[in-house]
């Protein structure tokens, strides 16, 4: 009896359980109904509606490198409570890993939200080629950006006159840091030419000090010692007439450039092919070498983790003979076709495109910003001094940096000048040249 009355109790017990679970069926399905009501009315508003996660791949880690990224996460997630950002970024200067881990996660179709690319044709060739870009030009009509970008950024990031990506930032390749008191002690005057370079770097010699610090551990950073004196010899419209395949790489001109390049490797530090860029700047800073050709993330690396001051212990000038010149290298963000949540992921683009986002940005990376309307005075005389330069020069595109020529035509440079720094062959590197040119 008792155990019938407990069994009437435990069946009682159920029934209410089974309320009380179709009772919050109910609500949750009442309040999603709203939450969806509420999203609807916000589309309509032009509210934020995004909840959810954007992933953004790059390489920027490590010092004078990801202080910038990381003011830009935090800077978002203020302003967008609801989309939390993954930073996916992959070690080593110039995307030496990353590219081929992106590589793989397109192929697989697996693609990050979003990931840092190179304007020109590693963006154009690599990615826009294969149809796994989506085109931005809404994004830059409703933002208003067609007239914020330069037009030749813009060409950069465009293919038949579709934009694929958003620039966050202008670098600058053909620019050589030095270090201002072993300048001052050794009554070095900034050279302009190659001979007065090769003057300054004796004279330097003789002292006792290194004259050029290079870290080619990964071997884009002699590539840009390359291109830039390429670009001195050549000048720029021969220099694009290069990468155009209107000039041949056994051109005089092009093996004079060679030659230049074989006797700058006679100034470099011994153990250059141990170092990585920061390392090799770090010479520099600590007056160990007194100059090093490396893009202006070298100037992030020196105000912010070094804590060096522009136009007192570093200064710098453009790299012989390209005076006038300017080596563009522009990291730029796009839309990979395929991505789960778009919207969400063209918010964050939003948000880089923006004044505000690229000027937090680019004053810890050493950049200069991308648009046209950014706060100067966030810019210290390097940042200025750049945005002028920028606006008054002739603007020609890095090889190092995969905005001159196809990936593959890269590789296979990068490594004909990683045999040339060890073998110091100029016939050999002549001929690497030619060789890979049908597939620039
Ligand atoms: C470049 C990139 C820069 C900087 C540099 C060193 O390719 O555009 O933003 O990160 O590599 O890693």
């Amino acid at each position: 009896m008792q155990a019938l009355t407990k069994g009437g109790f435990f069946v009682k017990r159920l029934y209410g359980v089974f309320i009380l679970f179709l009772f919050m069926l109910l609500v949750t399905a009442c309040s999603s109904d709203s939450s969806s009501e509420k999203k609807e009315d916000a589309g309509e508003t032009g509210e934020s509606t995004a909840t959810g996660e954007v992933e953004i791949f790059s390489w920027w880690t490590g010092a004078g490198e990801e202080d910038g990224l990381l003011a830009l996460i935090d800077l978002f997630e203020d302003q967008h409570e609801d989309i939390k950002v993954e930073n996916a970024a992959v070690a080593g200067g110039a995307g030496t890993n990353a590219k081929a881990v992106l590589a793989t996660r397109m192929q697989g179709d697996d693609p990050p939200s979003t990931f840092q690319v190179h304007g020109g044709e590693e963006l154009n060739k690599s990615w826009v080629a294969a149809d796994k870009m989506e085109p931005l030009n809404e994004l830059y009509e409703e933002n208003d950006w067609l007239d914020k970008f330069p037009d030749d950024l813009i060409d950069l990031v465009s293919m038949d006159d579709q934009i694929y990506s958003v620039p966050v930032d202008i670098h600058r390749g053909n620019v050589l840091f030095y270090n201002k008191a072993v300048f001052e002690e050794n009554d070095i005057e900034i050279p302009q030419t190659f001979d007065e370079f090769f003057e300054a770097a004796d004279q330097l010699q003789d002292a006792g000090i290194t004259p050029i610090s290079l870290g080619d551990k990964e071997s884009w950073t002699a590539t840009m010692i390359f291109e830039n004196v390429l670009l001195g010899v050549l000048g720029p419209d021969d220099y694009n007439k290069l990468f155009a395949g209107e000039i041949e790489f056994d051109d005089k001109r092009v093996i004079e450039a060679a030659e230049i390049f074989n006797k700058m490797l006679d100034y470099v530090d011994d153990d250059h092919a141990s170092r990585n860029w920061q390392d090799a700047a770090q010479l520099v800073a600590d007056g160990d070498a007194a100059m090093i050709n490396m893009g202006d993330w070298a100037k992030g690396y020196f105000s912010n983790d070094l804590d060096l001051e522009t136009n007192k212990d570093f200064g710098y000038f453009t790299t012989p003979e390209t005076e006038g010149d300017f080596t563009i290298i522009t990291d730029t963000f796009g839309l990979p076709k395929g991505v789960e949540n778009p919207d969400e992921v063209k918010e964050f683009l939003t948000f880089l495109g923006s004044t505000e986002a690229q000027d937090v940005f680019n004053p810890l990376k050493g950049s200069i910003p991308a648009r046209v309307d950014a706060d100067e005075s966030e810019y210290d005389e390097y940042g200025t001094d750049t945005m002028e330069d920028f606006t008054e020069s002739n603007l020609v595109p890095s090889l190092a940096h995969g905005s001159a020529a196809s990936e593959g035509f890269l590789t296979k440079a990068n490594q004909a000048v990683n045999i040339f720094v060890t073998q110091r062959d100029v016939d050999n590197l002549i001929s690497a040249l030619k060789n890979a040119a049908p597939e620039m």
